[in-house]
């Protein structure tokens, strides 16, 4: 019973994994066409610099190189570590053309091209013909006559609604393929990019200098933010029922000796306030650090938050270990805050929270299916995260078109 739950959540999660390398790979595909055209465009540009009139459009034509190239490593920085690119390209097309930084590019980009495009293009056609032999039975009569025949591979003769149904196997096989493949082609089309984008080693030391001074700068403020939020909760709420207590207690101390049938009534009164001075603290020490991470797995901590949600909300993760408590704390404020911001804002009906760990980084999505149009600038729980993420040396990406759907990704290394 066990090896067969086991079998199913390994079949579970390699089903995830196909998902999620064929998204990224749709992605490559669109970065393959962008990269394509500046291809031609180039070769257009090279050809045009051999009889001469081609050299005050070459620079321009790489700064177009690198605005695809930056789109790329974007992309390939969602799901991986972060792809720091290499410093702006010196002045000048024979001191360009020099640069390694240049140099990675162009080859990126003949790779991404023809290469990236390729294995994207089949990697996607795989699923496509398994939902195309799966639904053959429900069209096969409209094609023209001979075309069907062919359908199952010229093992059998398709000729009536028997025989088209069981084109529905090959379905199962292209399933099968497709789980097989998929997360391999996913990562033969990054490897260029990953291999030829990144700045050259010690030369992206500044930049990387830089990045982290900057997200120093934010963890600090995230910090300061932090404290200041804590104080307000303590002062406002804890310290106002605190004074209310002993404003209580003072009053019925007088009223003690004066009055004891309601003295009993004020001591009544103090006793509710320093029961809620006490669910208060309560509340602000789990913002502190939730102590169901202490207790309970990340997995199971992020359950009570879906719980407690009022948009019926799912949770499928795929943890086989532990992170640092500080990652695992990052990862479930961020669920909090976007399952509130679901709840308040997003008029959806259903809102998923998925976890995954990838080469060493948790990763967390949160899609609703609400009406979209999430604005970072309009508050500061999308801005918290942020800066919760990037002072872990992590990334958040947000889409939320008008309409929706709302995604949230954030990619946090682990630490552990
Ligand atoms: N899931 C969502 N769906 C639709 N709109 C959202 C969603 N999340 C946030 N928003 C919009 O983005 C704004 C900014 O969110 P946030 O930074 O969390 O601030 P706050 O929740 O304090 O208003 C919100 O005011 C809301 O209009
Ligand atoms: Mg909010």
């Amino acid at each position: 019973m066990t090896a067969r739950r086991t079998r199913l959540e390994g079949l579970l999660a390699r089903s995830r994994a196909t998902v999620d390398a064929l998204d990224h790979l749709v992605g490559g595909v669109g970065t393959g066409i962008l990269a394509l055209t500046a291809l031609l465009w180039l070769a257009v540009v090279a050809l045009l610099c051999l009889v001469g009139v081609g050299l005050p459009m070459a620079p321009v034509a790489l700064r177009g190189l690198r605005v695809v190239a930056d789109r790329e490593r974007v992309r390939l920085s969602q799901r991986d570590p972060e792809l720091v690119g290499p410093g702006p390209p010196p002045p000048g097309l024979r001191a360009a053309l020099a640069d390694p930084g240049v140099r990675g590019e162009l080859g990126w980009v003949v790779c991404h091209s023809t290469l990236g495009l390729l294995t994207g293009v089949v990697a996607m056609s795989l699923p496509l013909a398994a939902v195309r032999d799966l639904t053959f039975p429900l069209w096969w009569r409209l094609l023209p006559p001979g075309e069907a025949e062919d359908a199952a591979l010229n093992l059998w003769r398709v000729g009536d609604q028997r025989s088209a149904l069981a084109v529905c196997v090959f379905a199962v096989g292209w399933t099968a393929l497709s789980l097989l493949v998929i997360p391999g082609l996913e990562r033969l089309q990054s490897w260029p990019g990953r291999r030829l984008l990144s700045a050259p080693p010690g030369g992206d030391l500044a930049l990387r200098v830089a990045h982290l001074t900057a997200t120093r700068a934010a963890a600090l403020d995230a910090h300061a933010a932090e404290l200041r939020r804590i104080e307000r909760s303590l002062h406002d709420g804890t310290q106002n029922r605190i004074v209310a207590v002993t404003a209580l207690v003072a009053a019925a101390r007088r009223a003690v000796a004066r009055d004891p049938a309601s003295a009993g009534e004020i001591l009544e009164r103090a006793q509710g306030a320093a029961e809620q001075a006490l669910a208060e603290l309560r509340a602000v020490v789990r913002t502190i650090l939730p102590p169901v991470l202490e207790d309970r797995s990340l997995a199971d901590a992020l359950s009570g938050l879906a719980a407690a949600c009022p948009v019926p909300c799912t949770v499928t993760a795929d943890l086989p270990g532990r992170c640092a408590a500080s990652v695992e704390a990052t990862a479930y404020f961020t669920v909090a805050e976007a399952l509130t911001n679901v709840a308040r804002h997003s008029g959806a009906g259903r809102v998923s929270v998925a976890l995954s760990l990838r080469r060493d980084r948790l990763l967390v999505q949160i899609t609703d299916d609400g009406h979209g149009g999430a604005d970072e600038r309009a508050g500061s729980g999308l801005v918290g995260i942020r800066r919760r993420a990037e002072a872990h040396d992590g990334t958040f990406m947000m889409t939320s078109p008008p309409g929706g759907p709302t995604t949230l990704k954030v990619s946090l290394p682990c630490g552990s």
